[in-house]
């Protein structure tokens, strides 16, 4: 039985820190499921990491429901949610039914995450749960507004350190199950995670969080370039470098293939 958004709010309760990781694909969702991380998501920054874009923008709904499709494939125990990219919720209730709805019947998945705070966005997440889609929120850096907001550290004046922790309120009060927290400061990460009965799960937003998530690539060592607030646990990009130019080598000097094979 894979892990439920209702034993994620029990383990705030017991103080039991939740991990979240990313996956775009079928071999790395197995990977990071079998090492027993609590959630996997589907995020769309899998535009970058995987497809190439220099933002998250041009990913589609049906490309995002490819990529789940293939994570879910490949996860057994953890909680699977996926992102719904730009344009795919924000133009009218509808629109969110219809964009979560097909994401949760094409694959598999067990949850959505949408972005944003703002009254309009509490209203849509109220009403996907109300017909039954658990929702994951994100507040403070949402880089689906990478062009209103750039990569910033957001939340550092009193007004929007406010503004994010009642968006915060509210989202919580619309039903979300967890809350993701993007490049906020530390300390308003921390007032938001007592001030919610629901998880807050942060990224680049210190130590006080009910727990904490990567992009895979990034703690992989993969990605070409990192937030300064990722943590690089492995530098595969220069392993899988070192595995191909032995493999070159060995070809062009014709060590590979070996007579007996
Ligand atoms: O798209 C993503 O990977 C995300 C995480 C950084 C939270 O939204």
């Amino acid at each position: 039985m894979p892990i439920t958004p209702q034993q994620l709010i029990d383990w705030k309760h017991q103080h039991r820190p939740i991990v979240v990781l990313t996956a775009w694909d079928y071999a790395i969702a197995n990977l990071v499921d079998e090492a027993g991380v609590d959630v996997i998501l589907v995020g769309d920054s899998l535009a970058m990491v995987a497809l190439g874009h220099s933002t998250t923008l041009p990913i589609t709904l049906d490309e995002m429901i490819h990529h789940t499709k293939a994570v879910c494939r490949g996860a057994d125990k953890a909680l699977v949610v996926a992102d719904l990219p730009f344009l795919s919720y924000q133009e009218s209730i509808p629109q969110a039914i219809h964009s979560a709805g097909r994401m949760l019947k094409e694959t598999g998945v067990q949850a959505v995450k949408l972005e944003g705070g703002h009254p309009r966005m509490v209203e849509t997440v109220a009403r996907l749960v109300e017909i039954g889609i658990p929702v994951l929120g994100h507040v403070g850096l949402t880089p689906q507004s990478v062009h209103q907001l750039g990569y910033r550290q957001q939340g550092k004046t009193a007004d929007t350190a406010e503004r994010i922790l009642q968006e915060a309120i509210a989202l919580t009060e619309a039903g979300i199950f967890a809350l993701v927290l993007e490049h906020i400061p530390a300390d308003l990460a921390a007032t938001i995670t007592q001030r919610l009965s629901i998880p807050t799960i942060g990224i680049g937003a210190g130590a006080g969080c009910d727990g904490q998530v990567l992009v895979t690539a990034d703690l992989l060592g993969l990605s070409k370039k990192t937030p300064p607030f990722a943590k690089t646990y492995l530098n595969l990009r220069s392993e899988i470098n070192g595995a191909i130019e032995q493999f070159s080598a060995d070809v062009r000097e014709k060590r590979f293939p070996e007579d007996k094979l």
